[in-house]
């Protein structure tokens, strides 16, 4: 196959991109985007400060920019995401307690209805655990709320849409042999004991020199994956765009018969929220990078 989406079909899975919908009048962009792509997530716009700037009031005008262009250019879409320490809009950063668990339920509620047999994948929550070698929750308002914050808002989102795969998503959970990633692990295996709705977790992989990629990636998508979940690597993106370990993490991906595909987190270098390292598969004029070509042929099989 001659196309990223196509060929990731072969076997079943999608090969999506993180698309901006201020970007949707670049032509350049779209181009792209239409004929490599079969699989699109918001890069921000479904986010909770895009989609319910005050408390109550839900605007999913930028979120329905990108959904009715995948769906109008026969793309499935991630949702994410819907309850975060970050992106929050003020009168949410503003709560506490008893009042901001309700104000997340309601925000959980609020956008799955709109997107209620819509969305394939909703990333539920993201980004819970800290960084380093405590394997704790993050600190945050939600977490604040109690630690039981999770599983709520995976109750939540099973009854406001039942069909949607419900995610967990996080960064630096790609070695197996960190800190981070056992925590999240022990959680997904709790959740699974205790019969909390998961249905998904999300590797980021978010590739730089501070977190590179380790060859135990494939052991951490194949040690979740026999929790009884399915894996999905979410926001791909490599300092420096090496093909070969861009053509690893296929590889990973594709070696995992739970593993439901890859989403690279934009599409040109110039689209990247880390441009500066060059990290994604087109350059800034829309060519195809080397790495470009090494995710295509280990996508048709090496
Ligand atoms: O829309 C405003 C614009 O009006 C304003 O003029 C401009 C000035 O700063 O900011 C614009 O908002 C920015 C937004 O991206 C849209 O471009 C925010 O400042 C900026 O913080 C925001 O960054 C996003 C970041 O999440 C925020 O946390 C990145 O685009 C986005 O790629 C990034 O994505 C996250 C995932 O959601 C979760 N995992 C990590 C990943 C990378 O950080």
């Amino acid at each position: 196959e001659s196309t990223l989406g196509a060929a990731a079909a072969q076997s079943g899975r999608y090969f999506g991109a993180a698309i901006a919908s201020g970007r949707l009048n670049d032509s350049v962009y779209t181009t792209i985007a239409n004929r490599e792509f079969n699989s699109v997530t918001a890069e921000n716009e479904m986010k909770i400060d895009a989609t319910e700037p005050q408390r109550g009031q839900f605007n999913f005008s930028a979120a329905d920019r990108i959904y009715n262009w995948a769906v109008q250019n026969g793309k499935e879409v991630r949702g994410h995401t819907l309850a975060w320490h970050s992106q929050q809009p003020d009168w949410m950063r503003n709560l506490s307690g008893g009042a901001l668990r309700q104000a997340m339920i309601d925000h959980i509620n609020g956008v799955m209805a709109h997107y209620r047999g819509k969305i394939v994948q909703w990333d539920v929550v993201n980004e819970a655990f800290e960084d380093g070698n405590s394997g704790a929750r993050r600190d945050s308002n939600l977490q604040r709320t109690g630690n039981d914050w999770i599983e709520v808002a995976f109750h939540t989102a099973r009854a406001a849409d039942p069909s949607a795969k419900l995610c967990y998503n996080d960064y630096n959970v790609e070695n197996w042999n960190w800190a981070k990633t056992q925590a999240m692990y022990n959680m997904v295996r709790d959740f699974k004991q205790r019969g909390v709705p998961i249905d998904c977790v999300g590797f980021q992989s978010h590739f730089n020199s501070g977190s590179p990629y380790n060859s135990n990636f494939r052991t951490t998508l194949q040690n979740f994956a026999a929790l009884g979940v399915d894996v999905a690597i979410t926001e791909l993106d490599i300092q420096g765009a090496s093909p070969t370990t861009y053509a690893n993490v296929v590889n990973d991906c594709l070696a995992v018969s739970r593993c439901l595909g890859i989403t690279v987190w934009g599409v040109r270098d110039t689209d990247s929220w880390r441009s500066e390292q060059t990290p994604l598969l087109f350059d800034g004029n829309g060519n195809k990078k080397s790495a470009y070509t090494s995710v295509l042929n280990a996508l048709n099989g090496g």
